[in-house]
């Protein structure tokens, strides 16, 4: 019997991967036939740093790139060189990357250029247009190119890839963030002194007032998208009824717009990047969340909140068509317009606050770990049922 562990070489290295890397990454370390090895690029550094402290995290290797406002092409160029000394030291059996990101693909051409096999973590999302998100449209692309095993988290992304000629075999598995937001929530429902600790940060609230809760930091929006979306935040803010949280990525294009057009502004509060466990408890505690993360999009229907998606597009329609997330684009007058209506009319609003679950069912990691074991599972079918692209824009239309 060939008892040799196979060695597993996971690399992250934004604060969306190392979310939804950390729960695959404890079920790989109690896995007996595998040697989980951990390489996190540092693509980000401290909002990497709060999510490898929260979920106890320590990397074998630690590549710290960033650089302050990094260029794709530095950064991507960085990434390859120290990835590469890397693979070669560690000799994986497989190397393991995670969405979209420059990480993402250095890392997947790192290992392809080192015919080491490359699985690709939440595969087959896409939105069919290259410039946006840009440039995670083409990372993804390009990393299920270079794939022979794709965990793609729900029947639409399998879809997707179904309509590709790729070489990899694709399996559903739910999204993992989906356990990484369940291990989260138990943590907060079942502590209350952690609660209280989460909610004294944020003792300024007015608890009578309804919360929106913000972010947005997406590279195509820079610039005219961005002002855009903080001129509708300053007239919802006029309202006496609500308040808004803003916790402002560390990008300085992002900082440098937000700050400017919103700092001072009443009722808006802008924050530093949470941790991820009271970022969830702001979620939690959220009327209405308007975002233009991937991330957000999956948990806010998870735990009930209707979302603004302040995109043109995106890759993740599936609360969309569970009527449980409008997609709003970057318009002032369209995002202003929904708010209201969402804050104005009760029925509008509960029909959105349905809980949803269409991403995952918090066992995406031990369904990953099964598959790359070799062990039969059974693929992740969502209770609440897919819709078609047309009913996205149906309901866009309806609320623009
Ligand atoms: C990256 C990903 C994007 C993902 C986002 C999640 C790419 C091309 N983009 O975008 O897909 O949605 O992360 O947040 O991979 N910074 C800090 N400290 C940090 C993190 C960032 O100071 O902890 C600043 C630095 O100046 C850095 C800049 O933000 O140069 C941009 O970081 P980068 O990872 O290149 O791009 P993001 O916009 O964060
Ligand atoms: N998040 C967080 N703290 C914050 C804002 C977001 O922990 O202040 C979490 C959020 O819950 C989600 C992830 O970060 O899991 C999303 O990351 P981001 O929006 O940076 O990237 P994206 O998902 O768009 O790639």
């Amino acid at each position: 019997m060939n008892t040799k562990r196979k060695t597993i070489l996971s690399i992250f290295g934004t604060r969306p991967e190392a979310i939804k890397m950390a729960p695959l990454v404890k079920a790989l370390a109690a896995e007996p036939g595998i040697r989980s090895v951990v390489c996190v690029t540092g693509q980000h550094r401290s909002m990497l740093q709060q999510v490898l402290d929260l979920f106890d995290i320590t990397p074998h290797h630690d590549l710290a790139v960033m650089s302050e406002n990094q260029s794709l092409n530095g950064l991507i160029a960085r990434l390859i060189t120290s990835i590469d000394d890397v693979v070669t030291k560690e000799q994986p059996d497989r190397v393991l990357v995670h969405g979209d990101t420059t990480t993402a693909t250095a890392g997947a051409l790192a290992a392809f250029h080192r015919q080491v096999p490359v699985a690709h973590v939440e595969a087959g999302l896409r939105t069919g247009d290259m410039s946006s998100p840009w440039p995670e449209e083409m990372n993804r692309r390009f990393v299920d190119v270079v794939s022979d095993l794709m965990f793609v988290p729900t029947p639409r992304s399998h879809a997707n890839l179904v309509k590709e000629t790729l070489h990899g075999r694709a399996f559903v598995t739910g999204n993992t963030v989906i356990d990484a937001l369940h291990s989260v929530t138990k943590r907060i429902d079942s502590q209350d002194a952690l609660r209280r600790k989460l909610d004294a940060r944020f003792a300024f609230l007015d608890p009578s007032k309804k919360l929106i809760l913000v972010t947005g930091h997406r590279r195509e929006s820079f610039g005219r998208g961005l002002r855009d979306i903080c001129a509708a935040l300053v007239r919802i803010a006029k309202r006496t009824d609500v308040q808004i949280v803003y916790p402002v990525h560390l990008n300085p294009n992002v900082r440098a717009t937000v700050i400017s057009a919103l700092g001072g502004a009443p009722n808006v509060f802008l924050v530093e990047p949470q941790d991820y466990l009271g970022f969830v408890r702001l979620l939690q505690r959220a009327t209405l969340v308007l975002t233009d993360s991937g991330g957000v999009q999956e948990e806010a229907p998870a735990l009930g909140k209707p979302v603004l998606v302040m995109r043109e597009v995106t890759e993740r329609p599936e609360a969309i068509d569970a009527g449980t997330a409008v997609l709003v684009g970057t318009d002032s007058d369209a995002i202003a317009a929904t708010v209201h209506l969402l804050l104005d009319d009760t029925s509008a609003r509960a029909a959105f606050s349905r809980n949803v679950n269409p991403y995952g069912d918090g066992r995406a990691s031990a369904r990953i770990v099964a598959a790359l074991a070799g062990r039969p599972f059974e693929e992740f079918k969502p209770v609440t049922p897919g819709g078609t692209k047309d009913s996205a824009r149906v309901s866009r239309e309806a609320f623009a």
